[in-house]
């Protein structure tokens, strides 16, 4: 897979990738993550990449051009599956989400800042709107981040367990069990006896049990949305 990420900070996007579970990804080119700087594509002797809204009113605005000019180079190269624009009024983003977009083998992330991208790069340029949660960041940048690791983590070869993505929570729309590791006693707190017990089935039904309680406790909204 490959995501390439426009921004016009691009070291802001640098230190997630370089690390742990997505670094590895790349090494193991399971995955190819490009931070691509919109500067490089604006038009004017100032590199800029926003002008003040027609209208007037507080905060500059991402102009299209320097967009389109990028956005049609790398067109050029590649066919993309989605260009996404990263926005808190664009769709929620959840785990059925993030599993679609593993499955597809070119993305763009477009990552807005100041007041947002001339409306035109929304009608006309992109396939689609996502939102990290219902609050505003600085800029798309961080919201990118959380985006790829949801989607990267997915790849085949990407977690050693290959498993594990599967028994995350959300997978099927229940929270994770809850998880110990030694010593199986500290003080007076155990680790539940049937996790020591060695007998799969018993343990498997457990953490499908504990499942169940905690997202009635914690997340009733996932089993009734
Ligand atoms: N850009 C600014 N806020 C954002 C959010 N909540 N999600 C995605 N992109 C954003």
């Amino acid at each position: 897979m490959r995501i390439d990420i426009i921004t016009v900070h691009p070291q802001l996007l640098e230190s997630p990738f370089s690390h742990s579970i997505l670094k590895r990804a790349t090494e193991k080119k399971l995955v190819e993550v490009n931070f691509i700087n919109l500067r490089d594509y604006a038009t004017n002797k100032h590199r800029s990449t926003d002008d003040y809204a027609f209208g007037g009113g507080a905060g500059m605005v991402m102009m299209i051009e320097p967009i389109d000019n990028c956005l049609k180079a790398l067109k050029n190269e590649r066919d993309y599956d989605e260009i996404i624009y990263m926005s808190p009024d664009g769709e929620l983003l959840n785990q059925k989400i993030a599993n679609q977009l593993s499955l597809y083998k070119n993305l763009i992330l477009l990552c807005g800042h100041y007041k947002g991208v001339d409306e035109r790069v929304r009608e006309n340029l992109i396939t689609r709107e996502i939102s990290i949660g219902n609050y505003v960041l600085s800029g798309g940048e961080l919201a990118a981040a959380v985006l790829s690791d949801s989607i990267i983590r997915l790849l085949p070869g990407v977690l050693n367990d290959e498993t594990s993505a599967l028994s995350d929570s959300f997978q099927d729309d229940l929270i994770a069990p809850p998880v110990y590791t030694r010593p199986a006693k500290f003080g007076d707190w155990s680790v539940p006896e049937v996790l020591l017990s060695g007998n799969d089935k018993l343990i498997s039904e457990w953490r499908h049990n504990q499942s169940v309680i905690r997202t009635k406790a914690k997340r009733p909204d996932l089993l009734n949305p």
